[in-house]
């Protein structure tokens, strides 16, 4: 029956494959409509938008595998490193690509370049130059606007367009484009919600696959190396949205621990927080699990209560209510709850008022996901919270953390460290987990746990 229950669910995500790539692939009309959107946003002037380039990772050719960058990307859909886009605004609307030109040689060892030719009508531009035109093109565009939107934190590129600007007189003003990009990015569009929705899929058939194999004496990275294998046998990059994280025991207590280099012991809990990265869109989930199998009296107890703050927060993630709501319930919840264990002592209210399930819970509930694990938009307007609206993907995350050595807390409780992360997204009528799959309760978790027994693994 596994094999039958494996079968469909790769059956299911395939069908979801083929319906992303028609929109990522083959809709450069998307891409198209987004330009022309950001420019309409802009209403008058220049934006320039450069990518990433590549990074070293040793030696002098040895490079990390390059990652678009977000903004670029969600404007242009071209993946190459090393480009620039241009956008003006106004009656004549139009963008323009600078990216690397064709070269023979270069493309005989790392792989095709669209040149600026091929680029322009692959990707809908307006006009498209070789990178080197740069100097020349963009003096003249400038000299022809009076608004430039560039992101000034950009060091790598803020010289270059002081330099540009040096000999024009026209530019009177500096905006951020980013600040219309990322109020863009923040609400996604349905193509954007099927991919989002795959990722998230994946994602959580690796939590289970991760669960599936573990065995005490497993060290953390083979928990690890199954995760990452899945992600990419379903069209994820490499590591996924981020660094894993498999944190057995006490590691599970530092946050972001990636170490994933010690051996699981039975008796631990495990935290696995890793995402596959799908189409730029990021997932970002995370389940712990004890690594024989069966909780102990003290971990289902710290897991009960984060399991119980967390679908109380996902009650709260809906349209209309504000952003924190979430974060106020789980907070509200782990704190009444670790009153009653007696892990915090004092008045409920006061005790919530002053935040004081922080010494356990110390980050937030929630953040932004897209094509940023921590995504772009504003958390506030006009320094209120602002309010969920459909389109909008969050995270809800709620964790305990109980390090060895607490002070103040019996040793009964110390090494147990629990986060539960899903992704929600908002819709008209509610919310829906978009990484349900993933076994979440205390049963579902400890009929899952072991239940496939790697044997050539020695
Ligand atoms: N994986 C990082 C986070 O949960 O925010
Ligand atoms: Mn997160
Ligand atoms: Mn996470």
């Amino acid at each position: 029956l596994e094999g039958e229950d494996r079968g469909c669910e790769k059956i299911e995500t395939l069908l979801l494959f083929f319906k992303i790539l028609k929109f990522l692939v083959l809709d450069k009309e998307l891409f198209v409509g987004r330009r022309k959107r950001f420019a309409e946003l802009m209403r008058e002037g220049i934006a320039i938008i450069p990518t990433s380039s590549e990074v070293i990772r040793n030696g002098r050719d040895t490079y990390f595998p390059h990652r678009p960058d977000s903004d670029f990307y969600y404007l242009t859909g071209f993946s190459e490193s090393d480009a620039v886009l241009v956008v003006i605004a106004g009656k004549n609307a139009r963008s323009i690509l600078f990216c690397k030109k064709k070269n023979k040689q270069k493309e005989k060892w790392t792989g095709y370049l669209y040149g600026p030719k091929k680029a322009q009508i692959e990707f809908g531009f307006y006009e498209a130059f070789e990178l080197e035109k740069l100097d020349q093109e963009l003096p003249k565009l400038l000299s022809q606007e009076k608004y430039l939107f560039f992101d000034w934190q950009n060091l790598d590129w803020s010289n270059r367009v002081r330099a540009w600007l040096a000999g024009t007189r026209n530019v009177l003003d500096f905006r951020n484009p980013k600040s219309i990009l990322h109020e863009m990015r923040l609400i996604k569009s349905p193509a954007e919600i099927l991919t989002m929705s795959y990722a998230a899929k994946v994602s959580a058939l690796a939590h289970k696959k991760a669960m599936q194999i573990c065995k005490p004496e497993m060290m953390e990275y083979e928990l690890e190396a199954e995760l990452v294998r899945e992600f990419r046998f379903h069209g994820s990059a490499l590591l996924g949205a981020y660094t894993p994280i498999v944190a057995s025991g006490n590691n599970a207590c530092t946050l972001h621990y990636v170490k994933n280099n010690r051996m699981m012991e039975s008796g631990n809990l495990v935290l696995v927080d890793a995402g596959s990265e799908i189409g730029n869109y990021a997932s970002d989930i995370t389940r712990t699990f004890p690594v024989n199998g069966k909780f102990t009296k003290e971990q289902r107890i710290i897991y009960g209560i984060v399991l119980k703050s967390q679908l109380a927060a996902i009650g709260k993630a809906l349209p209309g209510n504000s952003f924190l709501e979430p974060d106020k319930e789980a907070r509200k919840v782990i704190t009444r709850e670790l009153l009653k264990i007696g892990l915090l002592r004092g008045n409920p209210r006061t005790l919530i008022k002053k935040n004081a399930c922080a010494k356990f819970f110390p980050h937030g509930t929630s953040h932004w996901l897209g094509f940023d694990v921590h995504d772009v938009g504003n958390y506030q307007i006009n320094g209120k919270p602002r309010k969920l609206e459909p389109g909008m993907v969050l995270t809800v995350e709620p964790g305990i953390y109980i390090p060895r050595g607490m002070q103040g807390v019996d040793k009964k409780w110390w090494g147990i460290g629990v986060r539960i992360e899903d992704d929600v997204l908002i819709t008209e009528k509610g919310n829906e987990v978009l990484s349900k799959d993933a076994p979440k309760s205390v049963e579902e978790i400890e009929r899952t746990v072991g239940t496939i027994d790697l044997n050539w693994r020695i």
